[in-house]
């Protein structure tokens, strides 16, 4: 890796190949070249300095080059420790105007493979702002809520004088923060709180993250505005769902291989992301079972043909196990036990504690072996195994490439009117939890229109009149579900 310049990446020899896949994936990205287009001579976000915590990947990287176009500065670092295309940082890091030698690109902290010590530093140096007023950014784009938290817990232990020692750490990660967090407290007491009282907001890319803001506002604890972008419906609807029905198949294929048509696959949720997946293994021919809390979720997987059952209905005989919850322990290490030989576990919802790893790792006489890096055989005493997808982390980032171009600019057109929004009219956005208007939430979906040959009907006024709706949109009530 390269060290003494402001970024870190795995190698920057794979810069030029990193290009050529952000050059082919601009084209698939239509929502978010055109926003680029539209906004690049106003430049709304001139002044912005943004903090990324997302995903580096190639189509994270034609987002980070739109906000440049409008004028930012950014700083960047992962928000997983296995989601980053080595080849996508390195041509960030280089910049389309240099070269490996000369790079002249954006501050980015990201590598395939980080250890958690190592992630939770690529977040510090993201968040970390060289020669300005606060050491900080006045934007976060967050995905999952990992930047914002390490504010929000900086501020917490400032304001108390002190952080929790380490020895009160729940697990390792907690471990990392706490340990990162003493560190800082003795370096400089206020860093979190001068860095926060410059941020206008922060724009939030997924489910999980979302869930963490709005128990942030409801208890009061919530220190700048934030837009929920995962509820736009052309975010939630559409990269959950689609984007998982792409990826989830291709990380199972290029872990192991395996032939999918007539294993019984057994999905852990059907929400948005369940939904994509069980679709995706139907696809490939899997019997699909689901397990669900959610009584209208169940009845719609019902609905759409699966079986909904108990994870101890499916246990023993199930071949493939996918959790998609955002809810923790959902198998457990006594599950795993008495899964059959050669059942492959993974999870696709954002963190890792869906899956009971420490517990699996806890079991007397089991041995874990590298099949490759991301896939893991663990080997009962009796001779039993499971493959283990990711060590348990997001599997379609861990194992494959993640959601392809054409549904990220979906996301991340979101994403950028969103910072647009925030950056621009702080007035409007008191501190609080927003969802983007319904109107823009439709300039998004039919940026993408032309691309895909679809042509729209125009309503007619009488038309328009008779169900209340203008001819240009809105179309639909904000309690319309889709
Ligand atoms: P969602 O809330 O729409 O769906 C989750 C479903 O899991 C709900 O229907 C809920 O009732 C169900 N559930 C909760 N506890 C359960 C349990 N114990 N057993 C069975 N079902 C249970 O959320 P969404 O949008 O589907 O997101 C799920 C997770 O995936 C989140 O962590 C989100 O951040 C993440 N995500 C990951 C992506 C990826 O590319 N890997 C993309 C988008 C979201």
């Amino acid at each position: 890796s390269t060290t003494g310049q402001d970024f870190k990446v795995a190698d920057l020899s794979l810069a030029s190949f990193g290009r050529k896949e952000i050059t082919l994936a601009e084209h698939e990205m239509p929502g978010l070249m055109a926003i680029r287009r539209e906004y690049a001579a106003d430049k709304p976000l001139a002044g912005a300095r943004v903090t990324g915590s997302l995903h580096m990947t190639v189509q994270t990287a034609v987002l980070i080059e739109t906000l440049v176009a409008l004028g930012a500065e950014v700083r960047w670092a992962s928000c997983n420790i296995f989601s980053t295309q080595d080849h996508a940082a390195a041509a960030i890091a280089v910049g389309p105007e240099g070269t490996a030698d000369n790079p002249q690109g954006i501050p980015v902290f990201a590598w395939k493979g980080e250890t958690l010590e190592e992630y939770w530093w690529c977040t510090e140096q993201a968040l970390t702002w060289p020669n300005t007023p606060t050491g900080g950014p006045n934007m976060i784009l967050d995905d999952g809520g990992d930047a914002t938290l390490l504010v929000h817990k900086g501020v917490e232990y400032e304001k108390a004088g002190a952080a929790p020692s380490v020895d009160t750490a729940e697990n390792d990660e907690h471990r990392v923060i706490l340990q990162l967090l003493n560190r800082t407290l003795s370096e400089n007491a206020q860093k979190w709180t001068q860095l926060a009282s410059e941020i206008r907001g922060v724009t939030e890319e997924t489910t999980t993250g979302v869930h963490r803001l709005y128990e942030m506002q409801q208890a009061g604890s919530l220190l700048f505005p934030a837009i929920n972008v995962n509820d736009s419906v052309t975010k939630s609807k559409f990269d959950n769902k689609y984007g998982c029905r792409h990826s989830l198949v291709d990380g199972i294929n290029r872990a192991t291989d395996v032939l999918i048509g007539g294993k019984v696959a057994l999905v852990c949720g059907y929400g948005d992301v369940g939904k994509g997946c069980a679709e995706s293994l139907r696809g490939q021919g899997a019997r699909v079972l689901i397990t669900e809390v959610d009584p209208i979720c169940a009845l719609q997987a019902a609905m759409d043909g699966y079986q909904v059952v108990t994870l101890d209905d499916a246990v023993e005989t199930a071949d493939i196990f996918v959790t998609t919850t955002g809810n923790k322990d959902i198998i457990m290490a006594s599950d795993m036990a008495k899964m059959k030989h050669q059942a492959i576990v993974g999870n696709i919802g954002h963190f890792d504690n869906e899956i009971d790893m420490a517990g699996l790792a806890a079991i007397d006489g089991i041995v874990k072996d590298e099949v490759k890096p991301q896939v893991h055989t663990w080997t009962w005493p009796d001779g039993k195994i499971l493959i283990v997808l990711s060590e348990g982390r997001l599997l379609n980032l861990g194992n494959a490439t993640g959601h392809p171009s054409f549904v990220m600019s979906n996301s991340f057109a979101n994403q950028t009117i969103a910072q647009i929004e925030l950056f621009t009219k702080p007035e409007s956005y008191p501190t609080d939890v927003y969802v983007l208007p319904k109107h823009l939430d439709e300039k998004v979906a039919r940026l993408h229109l032309d691309a895909l040959g679809v042509k729209l009907t125009t309503l007619r006024p009488e038309q328009a009149a008779y169900i209340g709706v203008p001819v240009e949109g809105p179309y639909k009530p904000d309690h319309y579900r889709y």
